[in-house]
């Protein structure tokens, strides 16, 4: 009875989230203005949703130049209207380190109603179509200047969206394995190699980049927070679990907890690493969650110069910038046993 009545408050809070996005999408207007600190976690969401879809509110650290690639679009016999080219040459230490990554990913902003569809039946946002966040870039950023650390090891990035920074680790730091996950399976159809479709050739993100990879192993995942782990899926297996932006829908955050411990080989040197805005209370209350279950964290603001930098000279910047630290400045938490 308690589970079905959590279940119907679960599902009426998602479908308020995807038509709030979806109304704003449509009808395109700028969100209306509403305090901040509005307590009620449903609305926070939903606010979330669709003030990052009317509105990209910032263009992020600029910490790994990108370029929109219109030849590339232009040179694909079944280009998708809706999909774009985007190259990303990642900062690299040594001349033998691949400095491109060619990803397809959805234009900004253009949802459509089948991602809905997807939404309603995996019980999943549509964040990770949107776009690829700032806190992405700099967990890329953060990971790639700290190469060492993956060299080797067993790696995993929960709710990557496009995956990008799972696939700068796997370009960039000779780890064993990447494995590029999300709940989504409508974002993991950008990162899977399929079949090419007759006539066309439908790029997809790990098949295009794997030369970059050298001897790494790429693979993409479907895996929801709230899911019970098949026997697919190894447990214990990881040594860091990164994530980028995962923290804000609550009704999650006990899943996410419970998938850490259960994928974070136990051992002292396996740490979750995650790069999220406080938003809110959300961080704080999933990181209730992350103590429930006997990990331990730490928390940083100032973990890398150059994006400390950034965020200072932001906060000082025009307002134009729609620049706010709670919801734009990726705090980096370190969770391990
Ligand atoms: C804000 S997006 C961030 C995506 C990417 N990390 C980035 O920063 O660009 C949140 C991501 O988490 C995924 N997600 C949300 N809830 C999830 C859940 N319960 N299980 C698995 N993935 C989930 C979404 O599909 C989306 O890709």
């Amino acid at each position: 009875m308690e589970n079905d009545d959590h279940n119907k408050r679960l599902s009426s809070s998602s479908s308020q989230l995807r038509w709030g996005i979806l109304r704003d999408a449509l009808l395109r207007r700028p969100h209306s203005s509403q305090p901040d600190d509005v307590d009620d976690e449903y609305d926070d969401s939903l606010r979330f949703g669709a003030k990052r879809i009317s509105r990209k509110t910032f263009h992020g650290f600029n910490l790994i130049p990108c370029r929109l690639l219109d030849g590339h679009r232009n040179s694909n016999p079944n280009p998708n209207p809706n999909d774009v080219f985007v190259s990303y040459t990642l900062p690299s230490r040594a001349p033998t380190t691949p400095s491109t990554l060619l990803l397809r990913q959805r234009a900004e902003n253009h949802i459509d109603f089948h991602d809905f569809d997807v939404c309603h039946k995996f019980h999943i946002d549509n964040t990770g179509l949107l776009c690829h966040w700032p806190s992405e870039d700099v967990l890329a950023y953060f990971c790639l200047s700290h190469a060492d650390m993956f060299r080797s090891k067993r790696i995993l990035e929960l709710g990557a969206g496009y995956g990008f920074a799972g696939l700068a680790i796997a370009a960039g730091t000779q780890a064993l394995e990447v494995v590029i996950s999300d709940g989504n399976p409508k974002v993991l159809i950008f990162l899977l190699r399929c079949k090419p479709l007759p006539g066309g050739d439908i790029q997809h993100n790990i098949h295009v980049n794997s030369e970059a990879f050298a001897d790494t192993k790429v693979k993409s995942l479907i895996l929801h927070w709230n899911e019970v782990l098949d026997s697919n899926t190894s447990n214990n297996n990881f040594d860091i679990i990164v994530a980028s932006d995962c923290t804000f829908f609550k009704e999650f955050h006990e899943g996410l907890a419970n998938i850490i411990k259960s994928l974070l080989k136990p051992s002292a040197a396996s740490q979750a690493i995650f790069f999220s805005p406080r938003r809110g209370d959300s961080l704080d209350k999933f990181l209730e969650k992350v103590k429930e279950t006997g990990l331990h964290f730490t928390i940083a603001d100032n973990y890398d110069e150059v994006v400390w930098e950034r965020h200072q000279k932001f906060l000082l910047g025009d307002s134009s910038l729609n620049y706010e630290q709670d919801h734009c400045y990726p705090l980096m938490v370190r969770i391990a046993f």
